[in-house]
């Protein structure tokens, strides 16, 4: 079956470039394609996730839907996440709700057009580098900021699925609707913290607090009684490194 809808994963834990890399490429795409529906994902980050991609596919009513790495270059750890998550989604979907058949796309350097990609890179010659670029160091980044809190949001390929990308921008606009910034509460979206099964994982030091089970209806109260007012929320934490 022709898949009528294309999901193209962006490299995870490399901000939001690669994305929106692929979007633009995807634009072309559409234009040649009207007859698929093209989507960017990630795995981790704070783009679609894989698993909202194929619940869009669904909702929209999509019968095939092809999954393929955006990456240029194979990464074994990657792969086996999108097979997992992919196969989490098929595993708890509703029993009897429709659901569109998913394939994976094999590597795009498995593909005989990837030498055609480095031809035309070769042929196209490249622009000059430049020594006029910005500096790697800015006195800018001299300062840690004066924060009393850091959290560390977990955005890797469980805590994604596990709703984490909302997570985070609820605790963004919970942090900004009290006039707390990086001063205050220093906020770093992070990889794997290692304890997927407890995701959506969030930690906070110097408390040395790790808290499982961080959906956006937990988040208001963590800012109220932990990051503004100083007290853990007992119950959600999975491990407090002070004992
Ligand atoms: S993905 Fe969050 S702890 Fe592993």
């Amino acid at each position: 079956m022709t898949a009528d809808w294309v999901i193209v994963t962006a490299p995870t834990d490399r901000g939001d470039a690669p994305a929106r890399a692929l979007t633009t490429a995807l634009g072309r795409l559409r234009a040649a394609r009207p007859d698929i529906e093209f989507r960017v994902a990630v795995l981790g980050g704070s783009d679609t996730t894989i698993t909202e991609a194929l619940d869009d596919a669904t909702g929209a009513g999509a019968r095939a839907v092809l999954l393929i790495s955006g990456q240029t270059l194979g990464d074994a750890k990657q792969d086996s996440w999108i097979a997992r998550i992919v196969g989490h989604w098929l595993r708890t979907r509703p029993a009897g709700t429709p659901t569109p058949q998913v394939r994976v796309a094999p590597l795009l350097t498995d593909h005989d057009g990837f030498a055609g990609l480095l031809e035309r890179a070769i042929d196209d010659g490249g622009t000059p580098a430049r020594t006029t670029t910005a500096p790697i160091l800015s006195p800018a980044w001299e300062q840690v900021p004066a924060f009393t809190r850091h959290v560390l949001v977990c955005r890797g390929p469980r805590c994604s699925v596990e709703g984490a990308r909302e997570s985070a921008a609820t605790l963004s606009r919970a942090l900004a609707d009290r006039g707390l910034g990086d001063d205050d509460v220093l906020t770093t979206v992070t990889g794997c913290l290692f304890p997927c099964a407890l995701a959506p994982v969030m930690a906070v030091y110097p408390d040395g607090t790790w808290y499982s089970g961080m959906r956006p209806d937990r988040v208001e109260r963590l800012v109220v009684d932990h990051l503004a007012g100083g007290e853990p929320v007992a119950e959600w934490i999975a491990r407090d490194l002070r004992g």
